[in-house]
């Protein structure tokens, strides 16, 4: 089989900041996860605000190092990768980064036409007219003529991140992150940009790292789905059995936590477990971290953490209740 276009393995990022005169606390941002992502998949990463998705997102873009764990791009170890100009050039060229406010990573003193070639001018490469314009005419900005000279203020929203997205396909890249990319946009919108998304996939051959918090939203262009709870992944698999049969109570109540847009086809009583607020990543509870609010929590769960277990063919789940939450 071929090299995983992402391998980590037990991969860690905690940050030391100041508390206080002389104190020091650990924020466990990312605490052990792994995850293999297949060249050409789109690997979601979901979860609240605060359960690490950015800082996996920052570490797969080699932004910061992991604590500890193993991290590799194609059979490569970002170790090697980060000590190696070479190396390091040929990989911040092949995985790039959408963001999640298109508004505040364009630069509003410069044209459409200006931020695209700036990544051509970075690394050095060749452009010319006709590429920058079938950029923008791959993200459905046609004619790309009428917003070459145009400012990010005199495009629309949903204009923006195309632009941005135009920004990251123009080194024809292998692997590209995406960070909330819908998250400031208005829902029919996010459609559009998730429907742009999954035709550009194929069209640059890509590997897609999508991060959100809205899991309804990635069912059309999901392939595998990582669910994160306050730095740990606590539940991996194939998005279909993801949505069709989620096993841990959190992807459950992720699932519930958007009402259905049709009153009628609510169930009855959902699962209670979204209220309350996730935990401190200083100071994480012993067990399951999700204890303190998961309705079928027992003695077990206070005490002892679940490690991830393989329900069905590569689904895996850390919880020690399965068979009460999953009927
Ligand atoms: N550079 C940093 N220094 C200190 N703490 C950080 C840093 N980056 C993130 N954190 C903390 O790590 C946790 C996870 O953050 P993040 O990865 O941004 O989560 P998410 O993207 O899921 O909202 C949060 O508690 C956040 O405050
Ligand atoms: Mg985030």
């Amino acid at each position: 089989m071929n090299e995983a276009a992402i391998f980590a393995e037990d991969v860690k990022k905690y940050y030391t900041v100041k508390v206080g005169f002389r104190k020091k606390a650990e924020i466990k941002a990312v605490d052990g996860i792994s995850l293999i992502v297949r060249e050409g998949e789109s690997h979601c990463i979901v979860g609240e605000s605060g359960s690490g998705k950015t800082t996996v997102s920052k570490l797969v873009l080699g932004l910061e190092p992991p604590t500890s764990g193993t991290l590799k791009f194609f059979g490569e170890d970002l170790k090697e990768i980060l000590v190696d100009k070479n190396k390091l050039r040929a990989f911040r060229k092949s995985v790039q980064a959408v963001f999640q406010d298109p508004y505040s990573s364009l630069n509003p003193r410069k044209t459409i036409k200006e931020i695209l070639e700036k990544p051509f001018k970075v690394h050095q490469i060749d452009y010319n007219s006709s590429i920058i314009e079938s950029l923008l005419q791959d993200v459905g900005m046609v004619p790309p003529q009428a917003f070459l000279d145009r400012y990010v203020h005199q495009i629309s929203g949903g204009q923006r991140q195309r632009v941005c997205i135009a920004r990251a396909l123009a080194l024809k890249p292998k692997i590209v992150t995406l960070d909330e990319p819908t998250a400031a946009l208005d829902v029919t919108i996010k459609a559009q940009i998730l429907n742009l998304l999954i035709d550009l996939k194929s069209k640059y051959n890509l590997t897609y790292v999508i991060i959100s918090h809205e899991l309804p939203l990635l069912k059309g262009i999901a392939d595998k789905i990582t669910v994160m709870y306050a730095g740990k992944v606590i539940e991996q698999g194939p998005a279909k059995n993801i949505f069709s049969k989620p096993h841990h109570p959190y992807t459950i109540g992720l699932l519930e936590s958007i009402p259905p847009p049709d009153p009628k086809t609510a169930k009855e009583k959902p699962l209670p477990v979204m209220e309350g607020e996730p935990p401190s990543p200083v100071n994480p509870p012993p067990g399951c971290r999700f204890h303190t609010r998961c309705p079928f929590a027992t003695d077990v769960c206070r005490k002892e953490e679940p490690k991830l277990s393989e329900v069905e063919k590569e689904h895996f789940t850390a919880c020690f209740h399965l068979r009460n939450v999953v009927q």
